[in-house]
């Protein structure tokens, strides 16, 4: 099985990156996993893109295809997801319907500081990833708040935390498997 992880920050420190390198620890051995890029895909404009900007556009469409599953950590930014991720959903998502994101199982995780855990910005990502005609991965939700006491030098340092990510897991993996 392919796996997608998409860090929604950008951040050296990010908390949602961290759980990505933790995921990274915790899946099946015969899971292979990337760690998506977009930095580089250009504000979107709808015109053709050239050179590196396309270049950057189609490595990061390319990556979701050979996905059997994607896994997105995101950040929350003033109620919902961060413009940075939203815009590289927004490349990946043309043309509408018809996308490397159709049909795709996505899983959706989040991580703040703040006491609920993103999951504002969870809740908005799962509708525009409806919008985008991908299938989401409906429960276990993983939500993490607090997370200033439970990373350190970019690792998971909770015991609670690592149980629930490493059933997050089972469960997504068992799901992904069965609908890809
Ligand atoms: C935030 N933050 C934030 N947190 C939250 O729980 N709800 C929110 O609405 C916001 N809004 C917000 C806006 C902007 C512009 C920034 C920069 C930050 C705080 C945010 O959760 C915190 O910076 C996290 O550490 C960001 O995630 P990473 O980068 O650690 O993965």
């Amino acid at each position: 099985m392919n796996l997608l992880g998409i860090s929604g920050s950008l951040r050296e420190q990010s908390f949602n990156t961290a759980l990505l390198r933790a995921v990274e620890k915790y899946l099946n051995r015969r899971v292979r996993w990337t760690v998506a890029d977009f930095r580089a895909v250009p504000l979107y404009d709808g015109e053709p893109a050239t050179g590196s900007a396309q270049q950057a556009i189609e490595r990061f469409k390319q990556d979701v295809a050979r996905a059997d599953g994607v896994l997105i950590a995101t950040p929350e930014y003033n109620y919902s997801v961060p413009g940075g991720l939203k815009n590289a959903l927004d490349w990946a998502s043309r043309p509408a319907y018809e996308s490397v994101f159709r049909n795709k199982p996505v899983g959706v995780m989040s991580v703040s500081p703040g006491a609920i855990g993103a999951a504002r910005a969870q809740a908005h990502l799962k509708v525009i990833l409806l919008g985008m005609a991908a299938q989401v991965f409906p429960y276990p939700e993983f939500a993490l708040g607090g997370a200033g006491t439970k990373f350190a030098n970019g690792e998971v340092t909770d015991d609670s935390t690592r149980d629930r990510l490493h059933k997050y897991l089972a469960d997504f993996q068992a799901w992904v498997a069965k609908v890809r």
